[in-house]
């Protein structure tokens, strides 16, 4: 089973520029999480942050025993390889084939045999429908092949914990709708705990078990994805709709004047997609019985709309 990341109190600045304050969060173990943000809201340095690799100024992330942020280098080098990190850009070795991109951190972090190397790497290049192309070098491939190759190279040392910044970018809808579908595949078959960045609607509202936001500085909702995709919040709403009316601008916050000019956005709230299943053939996710479990136990404290949307998406002909 997947292990939990429990984030306490999170603040980095550069200079004097705040990225974000006072984040607090928790990604339940096994439970795959989704962060939108407008561009620039620091969701790539909060990536970062769970691995150690930014260090904010104030603040915790509890994984497995080990503070991410304050715990000794050895300590956190070692827990980082709970870890698989795709990011944003790929980040692969331009001189070197698929192959070796993806067999590297097995090369650099185990004492495998080219042999175990071998089937571990085809495997995983398998899982991202990438077989065959082992061969081939990144500038000789597709933007979504990079991508992917680049989700393959995470995988490699079965983390128990996945982080994916973007891995939609640059994607056509087709390619994005079997990305999405790999990220709930490989979910089920590991029980991997999961965070996905993405300015993606359609990933955020099918993928995800939990949703949040991080916008003006602060981490705006973490919850049951019912509640983002149910959120009355304007900003939530803005970005929901990608509407240009709101109080996101092109570039920061609109002003006032603005913002007066604007008509009122009206509101009319959808039906929350489908979340998706795994390929048929494949096990259950068991975070789904978890999660369950979990956000039962929250109901209480949640809006109504959200809450009748997970009574009726949980207990089918319960409302009424
Ligand atoms: N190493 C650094 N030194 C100084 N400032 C940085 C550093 N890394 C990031 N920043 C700043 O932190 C802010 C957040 O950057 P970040 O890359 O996390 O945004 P993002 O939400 O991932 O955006 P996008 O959606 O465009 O990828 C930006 O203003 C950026 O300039
Ligand atoms: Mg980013």
């Amino acid at each position: 089973m997947g292990i939990e990341v429990a984030v306490h109190g999170l603040t980095k600045s550069f200079g004097t520029q705040t990225i974000w304050e006072d984040v607090s969060l928790i990604l339940p173990a096994g439970e795959i999480s989704v962060m939108l943000g407008p561009s620039g809201t620091g969701k790539t340095v909060f990536l970062k942050s769970l691995i150690g690799l930014i260090k904010p100024e104030r603040g915790r992330v509890m994984v497995d025993g080990v503070d991410m942020i304050n715990s000794p280098d050895r300590q956190v080098y070692a827990a980082r390889k709970l870890f698989g990190l795709m990011f944003q850009d790929g980040a692969l070795f331009g001189s070197m084939n698929l192959y070796d991109n993806i067999a590297f951190p097995l090369r650099e972090h185990t004492r495998k045999t080219e042999t175990e190397i071998r089937r571990i790497v085809l495997d995983s290049m398998e899982t991202v429908g990438l077989a065959g192309d082992e061969k081939k070098l990144p500038g000789e491939i597709s933007g979504g092949m990079r991508k992917r190759a680049g989700l393959a190279r995470a995988l490699v040392l079965e983390p128990e914990i996945i982080l994916c910044d973007e891995p939609d970018s640059g994607l056509d809808p087709v390619r994005t709708a079997f990305l999405s579908q790999v990220l709930i595949d490989l979910n089920a078959q590991f029980d991997t705990t999961m965070l996905i960045v993405t300015h993606n609607i359609d990933i955020a509202s099918t993928v995800p078990d939990n949703l949040g936001m991080l916008y003006r500085r602060e981490l705006v909702t973490f919850g049951p994805r019912e509640v983002l995709l149910t959120s009355d919040d304007e900003v939530v709403r803005q970005f929901l709709k990608g509407d240009i009316r709101g109080p996101i601008g092109m570039s920061e916050e609109k002003d006032a004047a603005l913002r007066a000019m604007e008509s009122a956005v009206p509101f009319a709230r959808k039906a929350i997609p489908e979340q998706l299943a795994p390929t048929p053939g494949l096990p259950p996710r068991q975070a789904v019985w978890r999660r369950m479990d979990r956000v039962m136990r929250l109901l209480p404290e949640l809006a109504p709309a959200a809450r009748d949307a997970i009574i009726s998406r949980h207990l089918p002909g319960a409302k009424e």
